[in-house]
């Protein structure tokens, strides 16, 4: 039996307060992520029940019931609040995906601070930027990381406390302070700061076409939305072990690989590794995995490792597999089908949206390469290029739109209100991606609206990637676009101008290649580099990376009529 019987009754019923209502929410009371993720389950009689089953790459496990993510995220917070964090100030996790970046997420929000989680393969620019901007307070690490902190520590006045959650006292250095999640005095009492719908949660950085990253700001309001597509459309019920594939670095691992999940008090297992087909089947299989939320490159490298793979191992537990991050290919989904007989189910969404928005929903019939139809109680519709109104012609290609206003959506980028209200046209938000309805209502994804790159479902920044390659120095100029990749689907290429006294060679490309990996992360590194004697531009300078990447793409440039004049 799935959550939802059908989707044209669930969209004609449909009111976002039939979450409210199962979370037990009335408007104007308290409402904090962290109780609802932890206390709560253990008050509905779920605190022996296991919330997180976490496996490493050296098959180290570990296990935590409700009652324990309860106590030790409470332990964090009275940690956090003895060493003068206060509420609203922001506290970065950086770690890899170790219990202590679930429950410390949790224990950030009970006592009311901003969680702001970075990925923990960013290099010390990648991390500068956003704690810069964020003016973040305190960081959480691992010992392994605590390199990349101390490089940029003292350019960063804000930032009081580094806890490092495994280190020991002596190896420790000025602002550094120890956090053993697991020795720290148990506290049964913690008193939830009481934060409000509207209070902010979680700080995610997210890349655009112009400028830094920006950080999007949510609200505790979020798991209204968070909770009820993860009941709706990860079908998440009871029994589950549920699997999300995806690093709390990124809006997926912490909108369904902590908050969906714990606020339906559903059992999650989460690996601490990277890719492998291998051992993406043995975790299944051993953790017997019913809910899988996996993304489009993954599937296809698995594909690659072909079926006999799959065949060697007893997936049986799988009843549901869903997608998100880029476009989930037909030829993804048809494969799915016969090496696990389940078909992905593609979902849509982004860092701003907070929750999935447009998806194919359990026991809807799938049309493979389309993202399915919108989440009830969103208004979503494509938009004419020109003049932002939406079009009915089925098959048309305009700008993917939401109606403002559900509980997820961000409610500002961090100290950018102008960046954010440059989302919004016409009355609509507008996401930055084209797609076309056809006329059953499916939407089919076209591409992104701008020049961010998605490689792997990542989205990198050009303007990140050419700051950094702009501090090598060889390079005068810089373009930095998205070429097309079988299995990432875009990998970053960059076209550079030399300084006068380089001369382009193998070992430059690899040197700067590695240059960026180094700052910023492996994502961001180009895969491939050219040297040019100069970049398109448009009339002001403005550099037309459009022409890079429709190259790349074999595409049209297009109309350059009105690019010359940006
Ligand atoms: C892309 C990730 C095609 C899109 C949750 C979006 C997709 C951006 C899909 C958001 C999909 C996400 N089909 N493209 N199903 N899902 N995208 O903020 O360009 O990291 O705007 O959030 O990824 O990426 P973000």
């Amino acid at each position: 039996m799935r959550n939802i019987t059908s989707y044209e009754d669930l969209v004609k019923n449909f009111d976002w307060s039939i979450a409210e209502k199962e979370l037990d929410y009335q408007k104007g009371n308290p409402i904090n992520i962290g109780w609802y993720c932890s206390d709560r389950n253990c008050l509905k009689g779920k605190a022996n029940k296991i919330a997180l089953m976490w496996e490493d790459y050296n098959g180290k496990t570990k296990t935590f019931t409700f009652n324990d993510i309860r106590l030790f995220s409470n332990s964090i917070g009275t940690f956090l609040q003895q060493q003068g964090i206060q509420p609203e100030e922001r506290v970065c996790l950086f770690m890899d995906r170790v219990p202590e970046l679930y429950i410390g997420f949790l224990g950030v929000l009970k006592i009311g601070a901003i969680v702001q989680p970075l990925f923990s393969a960013f290099g010390p620019e990648s991390l500068f930027t956003r704690l810069e901007n964020a003016q973040t307070s305190a960081i959480i690490t691992q010992k392994k990381h605590l390199s990349k902190v101390r490089k940029i520590i003292h350019d960063l006045p804000h930032l009081r406390k580094i806890f490092v959650i495994d280190s020991d006292e002596t190896s420790l250095k000025d602002k550094e302070v120890l956090l053993e999640m697991e020795k720290l005095p148990k506290n049964e009492n913690f008193e939830c700061y009481p934060t409000y719908a509207e209070s902010p949660s979680v700080l995610h950085y997210t890349s655009g076409t112009t400028g830094q990253p920006k950080g999007a700001q949510h609200v505790h309001y979020s798991i209204i939305a968070q909770y009820i597509t993860a009941k709706y459309v990860l079908d998440l019920q009871e029994n589950d072990i549920y699997w999300c594939n995806a690093d709390p670095g990124w809006v997926t691992g912490t909108s369904y690989g902590i908050i969906g999940p714990w606020s339906n008090g559903v059992t999650q297992a989460v690996l601490d590794s990277g890719f492998n087909s291998q051992k993406w089947y043995e975790f299944i299989q051993k953790y017997r995995i019913t809910v899988w939320y996996s993304a489009p490159t993954a599937i296809r490298l698995l594909m690659r490792d072909g079926t006999d793979l799959v065949k060697q191992h007893d997936l049986s537990s799988l009843r549901h597999l869903c997608s998100v991050g880029e476009p989930l290919n037909a030829e993804a989904v048809i494969w799915s089908k016969q090496a696990f007989g389940l078909e992905f189910h593609d979902t849509y969404w982004q860092t701003e949206t907070g929750a999935i928005v447009i998806t194919n929903f359990p026991g809807m019939p799938i049309k493979p390469g389309s993202m399915g139809k919108p989440f009830p109680g969103i208004t979503a519709t494509v938009l004419d290029l020109q003049t932002y109104e939406p079009i009915t012609t089925p098959g048309k290609v305009g700008l993917i739109a939401l109606k403002p206003g559900w509980p997820s959506q961000i409610r500002t980028y961090w100290n950018n209100e102008e960046g954010f209200q440059k989302k919004f046209k016409n009355g609509w938000y507008i996401c930055g991606d084209r797609a076309s309805i056809d006329s059953d209502g499916y939407f089919w994804f076209v591409g992104r609206d701008d020049d961010v790159i998605n490689t792997g479902g990542h989205l990198v920044g050009p303007f990140e990637i050419e700051s950094a390659l702009l501090e090598h120095p060889a390079v005068a100029e810089s373009a930095a676009f998205a070429k097309p990749d079988p299995v990432n689907m875009e990998v970053v290429k960059a076209c550079i101008a030399l300084k006068p006294g380089y001369e382009p060679s193998e070992d430059l490309k690899l040197e700067i290649m590695n240059f960026v990996r180094k700052k910023l992360s492996p994502l961001a590194m180009p895969q491939e580099i050219e040297f040019v004697t100069s970049l398109p531009k448009t009339r002001s300078g403005k550099i037309l990376r459009r022409v890079l990447r429709a190259k790349e793409f074999n595409e049209p440039i297009g109309d350059l009529s009105t690019l010359e004049n940006d």
